[in-house]
């Protein structure tokens, strides 16, 4: 698991470090930091990728732009000079990123170059990932997936890759291989006893998939298969208990909400120990409801071993989490709660601690108060 990520002279931050968890839900207002967050874990991971971490080459660097983040040049994502909140321990040449693992710490650090897109490793200050540390397992491993606000949206056909879906296990930042994930691993069994649902005929995962997306629309159920003759997958939608073909639908003819949701779902469904999910807005397009569902299987992921840090909007997120808390579906001590916000031009964290019972330590204000404010106006 990560214990902890710092960004130093990383975009909206000049110098921040944020303790993780099993389950770390990251919120505030808009344009605070907490997307920043993720990126600086999908920066690392891409670059790793391409095989450009490794200590033993001097053409290591941050890859900027890649499959998880498109970040520009270096003048893109230096953190821009407010002098008044600079750190003053900040080297302003210097873009660093520390990721804090298994009780170690590992630090890159990279030179900046206005308009480079690939920052060199300051010599000497490089990690070796060769062999990779069994603690940056979840960073770099298999299991790690990161699904973006930005996600497939309904479509006729998608992309049928061996090579993401099959040999990556990889979903797709816009969860655009979930389809074909789907269709290659159908039938496997889904192991972790919080995934299953009591009422999922069987323990495979297209199975449960049906089980956890009826909980966003009762009674769907999918379908996934290769299109014959071309490197493409079909999805299709069927709404009650008969399979026949003339009650099925295309995604297009579904709505918005369940295609967006998919991959959150799956991700979550082929959780293992040792995955690191990370989740940008996974509300976006549900029904409130189907967003209280969604932290609760999320916390089932968790409990399948996955670490899993989510960024949302969403109070019906945050309240799905402190039920699953004051359920004893996951412990307070394995989740954090980070509220970003913007003091003049800086960003700083602020973050209420859960109890057993779910309740939190601080509501700091703007920290999902607006349905109070309504009220308080309404009740005038
Ligand atoms: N190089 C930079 N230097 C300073 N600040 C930056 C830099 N690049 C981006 N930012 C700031 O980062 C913020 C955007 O952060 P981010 O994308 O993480 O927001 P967010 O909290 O995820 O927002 P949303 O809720 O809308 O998704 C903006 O305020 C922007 O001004
Ligand atoms: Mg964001």
């Amino acid at each position: 698991m990560l214990d902890e990520i710092g960004m130093t002279n990383f975009k909206a931050f000049s110098r921040q470090v944020v303790p993780l968890a099993p389950f770390t839900l990251l919120t505030g207002l808009n344009s605070s930091g907490k997307s920043t967050v993720l990126q600086s874990l999908g920066l690392l991971r891409q670059s790793y990728e391409a095989g450009l971490l490794d200590e033993s080459d001097d053409s290591c660097g941050f890859l900027l732009n890649g499959e998880f983040v498109e970040l520009g040049t270096g003048q893109d994502v230096r953190h821009n000079t407010y002098v008044r909140h600079r750190s003053n321990d900040v080297d302003d040449r210097i873009i660093s990123l520390q990721v804090v693992a298994g009780g170690r710490s590992f630090e890159w650090s990279a030179e900046y170059g206005q308009e480079d897109d690939l920052l060199r490793l300051v010599p000497d200050s490089q990690q070796s990932t060769s062999p990779l540390p069994p603690e940056l397992r979840p960073l770099f491993g298999r299991g790690f997936q990161y699904l973006k606000a930005d996600r497939i949206t309904p479509a006729v056909s998608y992309p049928r890759s061996h090579e993401a879906a099959v040999r990556r296990g990889f979903l797709g930042a816009r969860g655009e291989h979930t389809v074909n994930f789907l269709r290659a691993n159908q039938d496997s069994v889904v192991e972790a006893q919080g995934l299953r649902l009591p009422d999922a005929p069987s323990g495979n995962l297209l199975t449960l998939t049906d089980a956890w997306m009826q909980r966003l629309c009762p009674g769907v159920n999918l379908q996934v298969h290769g299109i014959d003759g071309t490197d493409s997958v079909r999805l299709s939608y069927g709404f009650g208990s008969t399979f026949t073909a003339d009650n099925r639908y295309r995604p297009t003819n579904v709505g918005f909400g369940l295609t967006y949701a998919l991959p959150i779902v799956v991700a979550c469904l082929a959780a293992q120990p040792d995955s690191l999910i990370l989740l940008e807005n996974p509300e976006a397009h549900l029904h409130p409801q189907g967003q209280t569902w969604l932290a609760y299987l999320a916390v089932a992921a968790v409990g399948a071993g996955a670490q899993v840090i989510m960024e949302t909007h969403s109070d019906h997120v945050l309240n799905g989490l402190r039920i699953a808390v004051k359920n004893n579906l996951v412990p307070a001590g394995r989740t954090a709660v980070h509220y970003f916000r913007r003091h003049e031009l800086a960003t700083e964290m602020v973050s209420p601690e859960m109890n057993s019972d779910g309740m939190l330590s601080d509501w700091p204000s703007g920290f999902f108060d607006e349905w109070e404010n309504s009220l308080e106006q309404l009740l005038d």
